[in-house]
């Protein structure tokens, strides 16, 4: 059974929040300064009343509060990011620890127990840490809710860590271009209150295990194997993907040359997707994928086989 100590303090949010609110307060104000005073002097200064112009006067002290004023605004700022900084890097102890994975084009998460998921939940108010890695290319995970974002490289593990502090959904994002799904690798944070957390995160995991049971399948495992499952799910939609679920025997409207039609989705409609997909391209949607190249026909019989039982 886990429990978990709940600690106060400065959270990321609050750091990110308040180091900004700093910021735009002195560019508001400068702003304003600068925009009067130049209003001023160029009705002052009108060529109408000052006909004559006048050698500038030599003013030190001017020169140095002019100087000296924007360098500590400045290192102000400086200072302020810096603890914030210091904040984000150094993880709270009793922190929660969940593994990410980021691969192309979609984000796992493995919790201390094991359980593994491919949205992450958490408890509100615990402080959880995210060990991030990439096992392709590099990959940024970004929650703006929660003010964080770092990046995932690979051959490296980097770190980030937060505080919920509200229950609900928010959003995760991949911020660093990492393909041509790269704008669909989204996932969700999941915050929880704590007793439904330790609910959920006790329970035995049903959909893990359904998934495993899925991957044992030696279909399944060529899919994913060849990558097919890193567009295409099986069971849950990703996306704007369609799951694979049921497809067999279903009717689609596809763009052919052109012209719209309307295919029933058999098995010689499956070998043409495989094989040419870009011929025959589902109406609505951009054909993102590469001709299965190098399988054979019997590979290819198995995974018909497995879709058209797979209901
Ligand atoms: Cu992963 Cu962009």
């Amino acid at each position: 059974m886990n429990t978990y100590t709940y600690t106060v303090g400065g959270t990321a949010k609050e750091a990110v929040n308040n180091v900004f609110l700093f910021i735009v307060v002195i560019s508001v104000i400068l702003l304003l300064l600068v925009t009067g005073l130049m209003i001023y002097f160029a009705v002052k200064y009108n060529r109408k009343r000052h006909p004559q112009s006048e050698p500038v006067k030599q003013k030190p002290w001017l020169e140095i509060v002019w100087t000296l004023v924007p360098t500590i605004l400045v290192l102000g700022m400086f200072f302020y990011g810096y603890e914030g900084f210091k904040l984000m890097r150094n993880v709270p102890e009793d922190s929660m620890i969940v593994k990410v994975i980021g691969r192309m084009w979609d984000w796992s998460f493995e919790y201390e127990n094991g359980r593994r998921t491919d949205r992450l939940y958490v408890p509100i108010g615990k402080n959880v840490k995210l060990e991030m890695k990439s096992v392709d290319v590099v990959h940024s995970l970004y929650i703006p809710a929660f003010r964080i974002k770092e990046d995932l490289v690979p051959g490296r593990e980097t770190y980030l860590w937060f505080k919920p502090q509200t229950v609900g959904p928010a959003d995760i994002f991949c911020a660093e271009y990492c393909g041509q799904r790269h704008a669909y690798m989204l996932s969700q944070v999941m915050v929880m209150e704590v007793n439904e957390f330790d609910k959920w995160y006790q329970q035995e995991d049903a959909e893990q295990a359904a998934a495993d049971e899925l991957m044992k399948i030696p279909a399944v495992k060529f899919m994913d194997d060849y990558g097919c499952l890193s567009c295409h799910s099986l069971n849950i939609p990703i996306g704007e993907q369609i799951p694979l679920k049921g497809i067999f025997g279903r009717k689609r409207i596809v763009i052919k040359d052109g012209k719209e039609l309307e295919v029933s989705v058999d098995e010689e409609y499956l070998k043409r997707a495989l094989l040419e997909p870009g011929v025959e391209v589902v109406k609505g949607q951009v054909n993102m994928m590469e001709p299965v190249e190098d399988i054979s026909e019997e590979e290819l019989n198995m995974i018909i086989d497995f879709l058209k039982e797979y209901k």
